[in-house]
């Protein structure tokens, strides 16, 4: 097992998956990804989660992000579960599903904490940037399905920063205004956000979401 912390390299691998062996740097490109694992295959919660994934790919598209799943089960498992899949969630998986059975890519990534269950991944969450650098991380329990909405109001939020030099404050949702970063000074307020800014305090100024 390696820690990773936000700003580390995402550790690369190949590996098997649904839409054939993977080598995860070459597959991710220069796109954003999202990296996730789940408990089980052929377990509810984790069935609406694939599902709920398949149904937001326009937004991923949209915001050039690649997703990819992981659980410790092999292929041929996770090529029947996602005909269930597809049934009772009324939609199509089209990401890859790795079948990591000799837990080669959960233990590099600390996906299995063996407190919470020896043998199977909790629902860990990895956004990868396209300099291939860790940008966040979850852990939520294997009771608990994830948000994807808060993942996207994530993305939203990593590549205002990435592209447009601004925080998000809060409980910030898109259409909200954004925090002028610190290393931004005064001087260059107006060049950078020329729909204008208002001064809270000297270190906190915001500024209409800038790419909208
Ligand atoms: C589920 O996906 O429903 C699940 C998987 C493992 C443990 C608990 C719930």
């Amino acid at each position: 097992m390696s820690v990773i912390r936000l700003g580390d390299t995402a550790p690369n691998f190949t590996a098997q998956s649904t839409e054939g062996e993977i080598n995860f740097h070459e597959w991710l490109g220069d796109s954003w990804g999202i990296l996730f694992s789940h408990p089980a295959d052929y377990t509810p919660v984790c069935t609406t989660e694939l599902g709920t994934v398949a149904k937001y790919k326009p937004e991923f598209d949209k915001r050039n992000v690649k997703t990819i799943a992981l659980s410790v089960d092999g292929l041929d498992s996770h090529k029947g579960w996602i005909s269930d899949i597809n049934e009772t969630q009324n939609t199509t998986v089209s990401f890859p599903i790795i079948a990591d059975e000799d837990k080669k890519v959960s233990t590099l990534y600390d996906m299995i904490h063996p407190n919470a269950d020896n043998n199977l991944t909790v629902r860990s969450v990895f956004i990868i940037g396209p300099d291939k650098k860790v940008k966040l991380i979850i852990v939520y329990p294997a009771s608990t399905g994830r948000n994807f909405d808060e993942l996207l109001r994530v993305i939203d939020s990593l590549q205002l920063t990435a592209y447009h030099k601004v925080a998000t404050p809060a409980n910030w949702q898109s259409g909200d205004d954004c925090v002028i970063a610190p290393a931004v000074t005064n001087e260059q307020i107006p060049e950078m956000f020329p729909k204008g800014h208002k001064e809270v305090k000297p270190y906190l100024r915001l500024t209409p979401q800038p790419n909208l």
